[in-house]
């Protein structure tokens, strides 16, 4: 059996994982994430205790027990690079011995769900509607760096997607992936199921033009027209798509809901979104 390297997963000296700067027993199956610490603190303002929390980078974690259930509230940070750390180190302290660093005999299955702000790029996407990601596409590669990437990746419907908008080869290709069903029956069966854009940046890489040119200014319109099925591309944010290509490549449960705080058809936005995300987080944790 492999041992993995110190290289290759490094330990803190008090046991913690590296980034995450959390131990194993400090991480429960339930999981509720968010790219922003201070989401973290105010998930855990409804917690009934805390068992402990940790700070390091822009990674906050905050256990405890919401309604008699153990939950771990996660900030990851903004963008796909930061998901490849956190779930590979997440997935990391349930499933691998730290003593030993060999891959436990029982596969233990953490449950993900990320709440996220997002742009809506459809009429029936307004500000302040909840979106699940249903399904994913990938801008940013990290799903590509992984073998077996085609077990969990729908191959038709990115052959389709990057005929319809003319892909750039200069980009990454896109993958797309499928959330994990029982959590959108159990979690967000009564929100809009689309589609979510995971950008590789906020600006130039969603098509927004504030000082330097775009290379391909029509992107977003052809991403609007695009349709799979019975599939229309919802939204963009920067999360989904590695969280749920990792999540499923890796056996866990995995899913992302956004709040829409910008509607990029009629160039508006909230940057008052905080009751939106609050509410979204107390559901979320109800039914986690
Ligand atoms: N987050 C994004 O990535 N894009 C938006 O438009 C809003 C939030």
């Amino acid at each position: 059996m492999r041992t993995i390297p110190g290289s290759e997963l490094i330990i803190n000296d008090d046991g913690s994982v590296f980034h995450l700067h959390i131990r194993p027993e400090q991480l429960s199956e339930k999981i509720i994430m968010m790219g922003d610490p201070e989401r973290v603190k105010l998930t855990a303002s409804f917690f009934d205790n805390i068992e402990c929390e940790i700070q390091s980078r822009e990674f906050h974690t905050i256990t405890g027990t919401y309604k008699g259930k153990r939950i771990t509230a996660l900030s990851h940070g903004i963008g796909p690079d930061n998901i490849d750390i956190v779930i590979t180190e997440l997935d990391a302290l349930a499933n691998i011995d730290f003593a030993t660093r060999r891959v436990k005999k029982d596969f233990k299955q953490l449950t993900m769900v990320r709440v996220g702000t997002s742009g809506g790029l459809q009429p029936h996407c307004p500000i302040g509607s909840y979106v699940v990601a249903q399904k994913s596409i990938g801008f940013d590669g990290v799903l590509n760096y992984y073998a077996d990437r085609n077990t969990v990746a729908e191959q038709d419907f990115e052959d389709a997607f990057k005929k319809h908008v003319n892909w750039s080869p200069l980009h990454c290709s896109p993958y797309v992936v499928s959330a994990n069903q029982e959590l959108i029956d159990r979690i967000g069966f009564d929100m809009i199921k689309g589609v979510t854009i995971s950008a590789i940046g906020f600006y130039g890489p969603q098509g927004r033009y504030v000082r330097l040119p775009l290379a391909n200014p029509d992107l977003n319109s052809k991403i609007e027209s695009f349709k799979f099925g019975e599939h229309v591309i919802t939204n963009y944010e920067m999360e989904s798509a590695p969280l749920a290509g990792l999540g499923k490549l890796m056996g866990h449960k995995a899913m992302t809901i956004c709040t829409i705080i910008a509607n990029r058809l009629a160039g508006e936005s909230n940057a008052n979104y905080k009751g939106s995300i609050e509410d979204l987080i107390k559901t979320v944790l109800n039914r986690i």
